[in-house]
């Protein structure tokens, strides 16, 4: 009897043994998965940040081309030596459309004559005006084709600052680079430099949704036209 006891007691001493040391092993393996855990983590953070960076950097790089206006023109400088504010360049039409970015008409009373000694005054002054040339001045807002935009309906009769969708102007001392989608051919400023798409500030950006929701915001009584709130052809040629 005893002796079969001890021959039990045995077993079960030996399997104690192999268990401990199977569950040692499986503690030696567990260690090495962590190890291969540690690598994939790793590996996330680095894709994860080069992703980024392709993202944030290199694929607006890419997407947009950057191109130098054809002149400079100080915005600040300007509005200390005219008339009438904006509107002595930017004024409505009798037939009530913008005229827009202007024209050298608007330029040839001050500029007939050098009115300093500034190389961009006489680069324009004999590239420009003394040519008959227009200045062909890339517009960061410009819309696509497809879009109808009225500044009378915004300025005239909603009463809006210029401010409110192009941004401060009257500081602008010198004019920023103007990007070209390279895709769609539109100018950045539709989209906004803001990759990420958050807007910080009304004239961000001036995407279809920002148009809405304003209109949406304003309760966007529509007058000129019988249709819908929000009808495509509101906005749409
Ligand atoms: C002496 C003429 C002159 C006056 C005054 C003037 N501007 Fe301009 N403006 C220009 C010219 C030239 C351009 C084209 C170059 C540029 O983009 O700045 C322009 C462009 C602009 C644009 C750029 C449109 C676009 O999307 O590219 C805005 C917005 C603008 N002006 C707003 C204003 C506001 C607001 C005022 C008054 C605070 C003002 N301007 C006064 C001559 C003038
Ligand atoms: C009311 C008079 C007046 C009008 C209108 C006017 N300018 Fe000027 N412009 C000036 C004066 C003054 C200077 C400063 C000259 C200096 O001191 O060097 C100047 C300087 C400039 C310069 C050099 C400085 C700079 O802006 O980089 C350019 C370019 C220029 N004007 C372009 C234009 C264009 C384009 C228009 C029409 C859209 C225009 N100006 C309309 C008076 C005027
Ligand atoms: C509700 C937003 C809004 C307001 C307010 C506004 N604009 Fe604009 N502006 C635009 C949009 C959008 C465009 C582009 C229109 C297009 O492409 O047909 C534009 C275009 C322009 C252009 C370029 C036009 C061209 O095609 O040559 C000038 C200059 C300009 N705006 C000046 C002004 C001035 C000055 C004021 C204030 C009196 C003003 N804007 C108020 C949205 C606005
Ligand atoms: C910050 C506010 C705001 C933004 C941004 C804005 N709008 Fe408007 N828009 C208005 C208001 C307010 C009216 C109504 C004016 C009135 O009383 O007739 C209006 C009127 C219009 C009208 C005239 C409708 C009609 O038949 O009378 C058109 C077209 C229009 N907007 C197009 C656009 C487009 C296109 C954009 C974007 C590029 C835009 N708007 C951005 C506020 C805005
Ligand atoms: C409040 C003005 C507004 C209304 C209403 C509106 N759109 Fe737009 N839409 C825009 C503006 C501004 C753009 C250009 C900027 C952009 O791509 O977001 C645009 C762009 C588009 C484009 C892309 C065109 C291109 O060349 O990139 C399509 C397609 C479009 N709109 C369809 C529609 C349809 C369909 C409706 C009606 C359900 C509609 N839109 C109503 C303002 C408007």
């Amino acid at each position: 009897m005893s002796t079969i006891d001890d021959k039990a007691q045995s077993d079960s001493a030996d399997a104690a043994l192999e268990a401990t040391a199977t569950a040692s092993s499986e503690i030696g393996e567990k260690e090495e998965e962590n190890g291969a855990g540690g690598f994939i983590i790793l590996f996330f953070i680095i894709g994860f940040f080069a992703s980024l960076i392709i993202g944030w950097v290199i694929f607006p790089k890419l997407l947009y081309s950057k191109k130098i206006q054809p002149v400079t023109f100080n915005h600040a400088l300007h509005l200390e030596h005219v008339a009438d504010d904006c509107e002595s360049c930017h004024f409505f039409r009798e037939d009530g459309s913008y005229a827009g970015v202007p024209k050298n008409e608007q330029c040839i009373e001050c500029h007939e004559d050098l009115q300093g000694v500034d190389p961009n005054e006489a680069f324009y002054v004999t590239e420009y005006l003394e040519k008959d040339r227009e200045v062909p001045w890339l517009v960061y807002s410009r819309q696509p084709d497809c879009v109808f935009f009225s500044h009378a309906a915004h300025v005239k009769a909603a009463k809006m600052e210029c401010e409110e969708c192009h941004g401060p102007r009257k500081e602008l001392t010198s004019l920023k680079p103007y990007y070209e989608n390279r895709i769609t051919g539109y100018s950045r400023d539709i989209w906004g430099k803001n990759i990420s798409g958050i807007k910080r500030n009304t004239w961000d950006r001036m995407k279809m949704d920002d148009c809405a929701e304003c209109h949406k915001r304003e309760g966007f009584k529509v007058t000129s036209v019988q249709t819908g709130k929000d009808a495509c052809f509101v906005c749409h040629k």
